[in-house]
């Protein structure tokens, strides 16, 4: 029931991995984290609350839940010369590399986040980076917007408060108290919160298997999540969702593209390597986008775009033989849109959002002391040969 297994004392890490946080059904699009059915969690909870589930392995009560954030409240502050090193990029420079390396970065000032052993000093670690990383990441936009770097208010919830660094304005604060945009982010970050061993998951498990510190691994998991196949998928998707609309709309044209083998173009936002059918998180998204864009007032012709390019595809013997259905990042990237997030911010709202996915999986991993992990491979080069001088080949 739910691919629940008993495991061997004796195993060993060889390269696959056995977790018991997020369950998926790739034919049966079902996702679970500890149980609980995305569907449930992003209507009925919130994105802390969630945080707190796949980190700890319960819903918290809510006594636990007020600690964990007031914890997590001590820790919203960076060391005033990571400043120096997000003034030193220019604002070219795309904001996953930003965070990557201020994420990196913090491990200089919070030395006691790398030889964690305890419990207690993984706790630490833990509501150290859950406090820092929504400040990075609000820095990391500001700073490519030329805007001021603002802290924020510890007295609004968390995902408010995050609203309210990415966007306070010197003499206005339109979106802190707008439940519409903080019901919206709430529940994108929730569908990002964790997805079982994809690519930057795995990297994170990897490189903290090699006891390198929490913010180390993290960096890791963030550089895996930038690259177009993965996480940079959401800022592709819009890319591509403008060009058809540059295009006049011209939906057949990439839907060609996408079948042409000599054409490298994918369709962004389609496929996946273990949902053979709808992902249950684009579903979710879907109907979020409609609600978010109906209440914010805003048309975006793009929504149509989309929908017209979904339906297309899920009518093409193409994509139907080879079950391309659309997944988390093919409508995501709408709704930062229409939050007034810049499109190359896109991934790092999904790396925002994975975040206590990659600590929880990084403190499964470290509690239950695995061994470094190794991949195994299979050798297919030469057979032994001699060594030529080089005036002999
Ligand atoms: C995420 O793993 C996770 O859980 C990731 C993630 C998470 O939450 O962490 O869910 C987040 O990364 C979602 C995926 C975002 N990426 C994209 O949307 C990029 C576009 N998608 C593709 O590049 C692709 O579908 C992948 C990368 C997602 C999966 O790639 P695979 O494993 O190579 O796809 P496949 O082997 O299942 O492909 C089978 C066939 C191939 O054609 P044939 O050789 O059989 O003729 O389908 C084709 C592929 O060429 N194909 C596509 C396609 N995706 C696969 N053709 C056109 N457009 C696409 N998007």
């Amino acid at each position: 029931t739910g691919g629940v297994t008993t495991i061997d004392p004796g195993y060993k890490n060889t390269g696959s991995c056995v977790s018991g946080i997020t369950f998926l059904d790739g034919e049966k699009g079902i996702l679970r984290y500890r149980g609980y059915s995305i569907e449930e969690l992003a209507e009925k909870a919130d994105f802390l609350e969630v945080a707190y589930l796949l980190i700890f392995g319960d819903l918290p009560t809510t006594a636990e839940l007020d600690k964990f954030h007031a914890d997590i409240k001590k820790h919203a502050v960076v060391d005033d010369d990571v400043k120096k090193i997000l003034d030193a990029f220019p604002k070219s420079a795309h904001p996953m590399g930003v965070l990557s390396s201020l994420t990196s970065a913090l491990t200089a000032f919070n030395p006691s986040s790398v030889n964690v052993e305890s419990e207690e000093e993984m706790y630490n670690a833990i509501v150290r980076i859950l406090g820092k990383f929504p400040i990075l990441v609000a820095w990391t936009m500001r700073k490519k917007l030329g805007l001021p770097l603002y802290y924020g208010d510890s007295s609004l919830g968390y995902v408010e408060n995050i609203l309210k660094m990415m966007f306070k304005q010197p003499n206005e604060d339109k979106y802190t108290q707008n439940p519409i945009l903080v019901n919206a982010l709430d529940k994108l970050l929730i569908l990002h919160a964790d997805h079982e061993q994809n690519c930057s998951t795995s990297t994170v498990r990897i490189v903290g298997s090699s006891h390198a510190g929490l913010f180390a691994s993290l960096s890791a998991g963030i550089s895996a999540l930038w690259g177009p196949l993965h996480g940079g998928a959401n800022q592709a998707v819009l890319e591509m969702l403008e060009a058809i609309k540059e295009d006049g709309g011209d939906t057949k044209k990439y839907m060609g593209k996408a079948k042409d083998k000599a054409d490298p173009f994918r369709l962004m936002g389609f496929g996946h390597r273990v949902y053979k059918n709808f992902d249950p998180r684009a579903k979710i998204i879907k109907v979020a986008a409609d609600e978010v864009l109906g209440d914010l007032g805003v048309q975006d012709p793009i929504l149509d775009i989309a929908k017209g390019l979904e339906k297309e595809a899920l009518e093409d013997q193409y994509f139907v033989d080879r079950k391309l259905y659309p997944n988390v990042d093919f409508y995501s990237g709408i709704i930062y849109r229409a939050m007034g997030i810049p499109v190359d911010m896109f991934t790092v709202m999904f790396a925002l959002g994975r975040l206590p996915g990659w600590i929880a999986q990084w403190r499964e991993m470290r509690l239950r002391k695995e061994p470094i992990g190794r991949p195994r491979q299979v050798y297919i080069g030469e057979n032994e040969r001699a060594f030529k001088a080089i005036a002999d080949r």
